[in-house]
């Protein structure tokens, strides 16, 4: 693996504790350093709170990247991408994984621990982490993303 060396944040709830604490050991066994948010166990939580979390640090560029882990992904998604700049993408297979990065320049991946594998998971985690952005013609679209609250701000 020859990933991008920066630092991590990652956070979870409840529902994915377990596979958020298998990513973290695969993401520092690859020598790359992970700030860990929580949860740290199984006992009920609100996913919006660690999604809050990871997302206003990624927002902020406290982070260059940020993994956030729930039951589907969706609340999570949900939260990350009500975030300025967060480009989260909800990924259950590789492709659009490796896709969610070299054209869309995802800095966050959502994953859903009661949707797919450990070993599936571990390999989204490993191709997202390696898969360098395109830029280009992409790098147009991502700016409209981003115009879109400047938008809403000025038909206030
Ligand atoms: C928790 O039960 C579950 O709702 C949460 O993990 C997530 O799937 C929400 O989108």
């Amino acid at each position: 693996m020859n990933p991008v060396k920066t630092d991590v944040i990652i956070g979870c709830d409840h529902a994915a504790f377990g596979l958020k604490e298998r990513i973290k050991a695969f993401i520092i066994d690859q020598g790359i350093k992970v700030e860990d948010i929580g949860t740290f166990n199984e006992v009920s939580v609100d996913y919006t709170d660690f999604g809050i979390r990871v997302a206003s640090a990624v927002s902020k560029k406290e982070f260059e990247r940020g993994i956030l882990i729930c039951g589907t992904g969706i609340g999570m998604s949900i939260v990350a991408n009500r975030f300025p700049g967060v480009r989260a993408a909800l990924c259950t297979e590789i492709f659009s994984a490796r896709m969610s990065r070299s054209h869309n320049d995802a800095n966050i991946l959502v994953l859903g621990g009661r949707v797919i594998g450990d070993i599936l998971a571990l390999e989204i985690v490993k191709t997202w982490m390696e898969t360098p952005f395109e830029a280009g013609r992409h790098q147009k679209r991502i700016d409209k993303i981003d115009e879109i609250n400047l938008l809403k701000f000025c038909n206030k």
